[in-house]
């Protein structure tokens, strides 16, 4: 089992292929430096976006990075400006936000982490980068490694959801993919964690605003993915907008001196976030542009995007000693390293031909529709409605049935629409289909195209309801305070229902709605976070069962907007509801102050979620049996042998993720009800059984305890194998 993180292999590889090659690139480094004016040195830690517009600058030296340009040509143009006409000729790094595939969009990277595939996420990221790189791009803002546990907040979408242990795999796996196994292949496109730290734990789940984290959870929880990732060899690292309690991050040394380069190590180079050093001024964190780039440098921050501080105002803060020409020398390093490793000195420029020959290759789609059939979550199928076996003419409706655009998802920039397969366009293949839209786009109130769509039920076997979320309802700043279906989808569901044909509803969408109700006027439903180009054959390979749905949630999917911030690994109440939970119209009139019981819940909404983290059904069965540990007793050294029968017990060849939680029964603090500590996919032929094992280091156990200390604190714990975060039963050991 591959519980033994991808870390450990990715570090080793990182150390393994560069290690020689690093001792001469700090000697360029240095030798470069020796040669530098301060002018040029704060021209480095410039970025700016754009790119003719920016030729005379480049060559006076004034930038050293640029974001958005990914015309080949357009980019040999400043790059010669950089590295013919500019004194030292130090080539500019191209960047773009390459977020979930470059022209072969993928699933939004929530939809790759209901996957649970770090390999097909990997090679996702890989070809990211292959397409991206043949534009000329060698730098991306991703992956994105915010703990997201509100859907309110927009940007859910953009990262792997509300699990530490989830975050970390995904994480490695798209930072291996984008850099592959050498920095300085043309293919090589450098990684950006982001947005460090705590930006998704925005106070209501709306965008930019303040985060309220200890320096505990910090450490337990929104730290281990960026550790990770700066550890399988992540070259850059993004601050994020928000403050954690008062600190604005762009402007915070203990995270980005401190943590980032004292604790664990980092030699890579720091942008921060759009403005946001300039933001320091608007947070009232710093006076103005110069002494919020004060702050920043001061803080740690290498290079500038898009405050204009560093360039205007770097060298007085030099001259008046508020920033050493060290501080600065450092910085820049970190930068002239980061070229280096690149190799951007011996190959500036891009084949201009290159990018038209890569995008979209053949391979390219089907790994982008294996990963979006992996993210297909199934969250409900009424006397195995699905897949679709003999209707033979389906209505096809809803106004995500044939929306290529909005499919593709938030930060799909350089995806095409042309080039995308609807559901639409990939069920006609395999049924007759009548399409009735119903509804012009997914916030339309406009009911008068219903009546058409039930009309034309009647000529159908069964009714496919493609709703969900334009894309631009999800990303950054578009957050929303209620997370039901937009516009009258949900009324276009009930019609389809009142129709009495079989009705599968396909929601096709950036984050985890509230469609429990909508779950009730339908017979089956499949869950898709915008699945990217290839997302309407994907669907229809599970519409018609040539695939078999696997993927499980990676975000709680609530009742209702108002149970968030709810996730699965929350920290133990003194009064957890035991399942006596007495609702709104089930309390009598005139009850006593403490009838209810006095436990955690909502009166509306109840104790549960609608849909546990980690949920998602088969068309198959699966059944586990004997769990099994090797011990009861365990030492700190020891590995847990866990092991465990998983029968397929259906009539489909299908996959599992099967999933191992643990709990630490009393701990120095409230800890974790459960916490995910493995995941494997098990394909099992129907009918099949096998017997299957993880093992779990009791290193692995570890947590930042009272004392801010990582160690496994010793005592009881429960350990669970199941589909699920809620599933299955506690078997017990302990750790001596
Ligand atoms: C702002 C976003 O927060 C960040 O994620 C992105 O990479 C930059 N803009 C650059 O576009």
């Amino acid at each position: 089992m591959k519980i033994k993180s991808l870390l450990l292999i990715g570090a080793l590889f990182a150390v393994g292929c560069s290690a020689p090659k690093e001792d001469q690139i700090d000697k360029r480094v240095n030798d470069l430096l020796g040669k530098m004016t301060l002018e040029e040195k704060i021209g480095q830690m410039n970025q700016v976006s754009g790119g003719y517009q920016f030729i005379d600058q480049i060559a006076a030296g004034n930038i050293g990075s640029i974001l958005n340009i990914v015309d080949p040509v357009e980019v040999n143009a400043v790059q010669k400006a950089a590295v013919e006409q500019s004194r030292l000729g130090i080539p500019l790094l191209v960047s773009r936000d390459v977020i979930h595939g470059f022209r072969t969009i993928f699933p939004i990277p929530l939809g790759m982490a209901a996957t649970f595939n770090p390999e097909i996420v990997e090679k996702g990221a890989r070809i990211a980068a292959i397409e991206a790189t043949a534009s000329g791009v060698r730098w991306t803002f991703s992956p994105m490694l915010d703990i997201a546990r509100d859907s309110r907040w927009g940007r859910v979408a953009e990262g792997s959801g509300e699990d530490p242990y989830l975050d970390v795999q995904m994480g490695v796996a798209m930072v291996k993919g984008y850099q592959g196994d050498n920095y300085a292949d043309p293919t090589s496109l450098a990684a950006c964690v982001k947005h460090f730290v705590g930006y998704g734990a925005a106070e209501g789940g709306r965008d930019y605003n303040t985060a309220m984290i200890s320096e505990r959870a910090l450490r337990n929880t929104y730290f281990p993915a960026f550790k990770a990732c700066v550890e399988a060899g992540a070259l850059t690292l993004m601050t994020s907008f928000n403050d954690v309690d008062g600190l604005p991050s762009t402007g915070n040394d203990w995270l980005l001196t401190d943590i980032l380069r004292g604790e664990w190590g980092f030699d890579g180079m720091v942008v921060t976030d759009w403005n946001s050093s300039g933001e320091l001024v608007s947070h009232g964190y710093a006076e103005d542009l110069k002494d919020a780039t004060a702050l920043s440098v001061n803080a740690g921050v290498d290079m500038d995007m898009m405050s204009f501080g560093f360039v205007q105002h770097i060298k007085a803060l030099v001259e008046e000693g508020r920033i050493s020409e060290k501080t600065i020398d450092n910085a820049v390093r970190n930068i002239l390293r980061l070229k280096f490793r690149l190799g951007l000195f011996e190959n500036p420029y891009v084949d201009e031909t290159l990018a038209a020959k890569v995008a979209y290759a053949p391979e390219h789609l089907e790994a982008a529709k294996q990963c979006a059939t992996e993210s297909v979550i199934l969250l409900q199928n009424n006397n195995n409605t699905l897949p679709l076996k003999s209707a033979k003419t389906i209505l096809v409706t809803g106004p995500m049935a044939d929306a290529p655009y909005d499919q593709l998802g938030t930060w799909a920039f350089d995806g095409e629409e042309q080039h995308t397969v609807t559901p639409l366009d990939a069920l006609k293949n395999d049924y007759k289909v009548i399409y009735e839209p119903g509804l012009g786009y997914s916030r339309d109130n406009n009911t008068s195209g219903i009546a058409a769509a039930k009309a034309a039920a009647r000529r159908a076997d069964a009714v496919v309801v493609f709703v969900g979320e334009e894309a631009i309802l999800s990303g950054e700043a578009h957050c929303l305070s209620q997370l039901n279906l937009q516009g009258a989808q949900s009324k276009l569901i009930a019609a389809m229902k009142a129709t009495g044909k079989p009705v599968v509803v396909v929601v096709i969408a950036g984050r985890m709605l509230t469609i429990e109700k909508d779950m009730a006027q339908c017979d089956a439903m499949l869950y898709s976070l915008h699945p990217g180009t290839m997302g309407g054959a994907a669907i229809a390979d599970l519409i018609t069962g040539r695939a078999v749905p696997s993927g499980k949630s990676p975000m709680t999917f609530l009742r209702d907007a108002g149970q968030a911030p709810f996730y699965y690994n929350h920290p133990m109440t003194g009064r957890p509801n035991n399942g006596t939970e007495t609702l709104l119209n089930d309390i009598p009139i005139k009850a006593g102050q403490t009838s209810l019981g006095c436990t955690s819940y909502y009166l509306d909404s109840g104790y549960g979620p609608h849909l546990p983290f980690g949920y998602g059904l088969s068309y198959t069965t699966f059944e586990y049996s004997d769990i099994t540990l090797d011990k009861q007793q365990y030492a700190a050294d020891d590995t847990i042998v866990v092991e465990y029968t998983l029968a397929n017990t259906g009539s489909y060849d299908a996959t599992e993720v099967v999933q191992l939680y643990v709990r630490d029964l009393v701990g120095s603090v409230v800890r974790p009800v459960k916490e995910l500590k493995g995941f494997e996919r098990v394909a099992l032929k129907a009918g099949e059984t096998k017997r299957c094992r993880f093992e779990l280091p009791v290193s692995e156990l570890a947590y930042w305890n009272r004392d801010m200390k990582y160690v496994v604190e010793p005592g009881k714990f429960q350990l669970w194998v199941a589909g699920d975060s809620a599933s299955g039963e506690a078997h017990s050991f302990e750790v001596k």
